[in-house]
């Protein structure tokens, strides 16, 4: 669906990104993960044809970006960091709006709406609805055409769990049908939770690219770690794969004197610490 080939671009006289090479498969959920400033955002703006003036070649659904026609946005969906509706005009105008902006059919409003909730509030002022609200029409306005292919900039940014949940569904749901997903967010659990790969991106730059899954296997084995009381409290960890060694571990257990035992993997911000230096949070 998308192959990108040393791709270079700047802003300014400095490159930002340089040299940057990957692709990802149709149906696959694919994750930009990184500190703010990184450039995904820009990334994201690249692949949807919004930055033209860049060096190599980026194919989007077998189109050069810089050289996209109108066409090219029948089968691109966007969901951007930030609310891009209308506010004088009610949820569902917005919806009817920009739908005629496509020659495609697309999916009737009405399930759009009801798929997130928002049937009841589709005749209110954009203006009146709560950040959660916007957050979940944004996400429809995206699928209105009923694109391959899907970009997400931050979809569960600032949404309580709830609506955070279902917008994870509402994007594996998206998969299930075929869909290709690009996924940004500084989340790394909905990133573990819903990415197929992930690509790391500081400075402009791919620093990993994998599945989280492998990430977080290829660093870090995993720990246990236990407690004991013993003229107060006593806690060790060590690694899980040489527990079978461990003697005083043993022993614990033996004498049944183990306070708490758990085990613990890194997690994918680790890895992300491990690899770049820096945190996502
Ligand atoms: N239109 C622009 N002109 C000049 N510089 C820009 C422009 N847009 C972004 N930048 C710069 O490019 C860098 C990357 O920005 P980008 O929006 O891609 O980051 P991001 O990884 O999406 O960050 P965040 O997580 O905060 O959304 C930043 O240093 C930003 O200031
Ligand atoms: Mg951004």
């Amino acid at each position: 669906m998308i192959q990108v080939s040393n791709l270079s671009f700047s802003y300014t006289k400095k490159p930002f990104i340089s040299d940057m090479t990957f692709s990802v498969s149709k149906g696959e959920i694919f994750g930009f993960l990184g500190p703010s400033g990184a450039g995904k955002s820009t990334l994201q703006k690249i692949l949807i044809g919004m930055l033209t003036t860049y060096q190599g070649s980026v194919k989007v659904n077998g189109i050069e970006c810089k050289e996209r026609t109108k066409s090219f946005y029948e089968e691109i969906g966007v969901d951007f960091e930030f609310s891009t509706m209308y506010e004088k005009l009610t949820a569902r105008e917005n919806l009817e709006f920009f739908r005629s902006l496509y020659q495609k059919k697309g999916r009737p409003i009405n399930t759009l709406l009801e798929m997130v909730g928002l049937e009841q509030d589709a005749d209110k002022r954009v203006s009146e609805y709560s950040k959660g609200m916007k957050s979940r029409l944004n996400f429809i306005k995206a699928l209105l055409h009923d694109p391959v292919l899907l970009c997400l900039d931050e979809p569960t940014s600032g949404l309580d769990p709830t609506n955070s949940r279902m917008m994870k569904n509402l994007i594996l749901a998206e998969r299930a049908k075929g869909k290709t997903i690009l996924l940004t967010t500084h989340n790394m659990q909905d990133a573990a939770e819903l990415c197929d790969r992930v690509a790391f991106i500081v400075g402009g730059k791919i620093c990993a690219l994998d599945s989280p899954h492998n990430l977080i296997m290829s660093r870090g084995a995993a720990t246990v770690t236990y407690t004991w009381l013993d003229n107060g409290e006593h806690s060790i960890s060590c690694p899980l794969n040489q527990i079978s060694s461990d003697e005083q571990l043993r022993k614990l257990i033996a004498e049944n004197r183990l306070q708490s035992i758990h085990s613990s993997e890194p997690t994918l911000n680790d890895i992300f610490m491990d690899i770049t230096g820096r945190t996502l949070l």
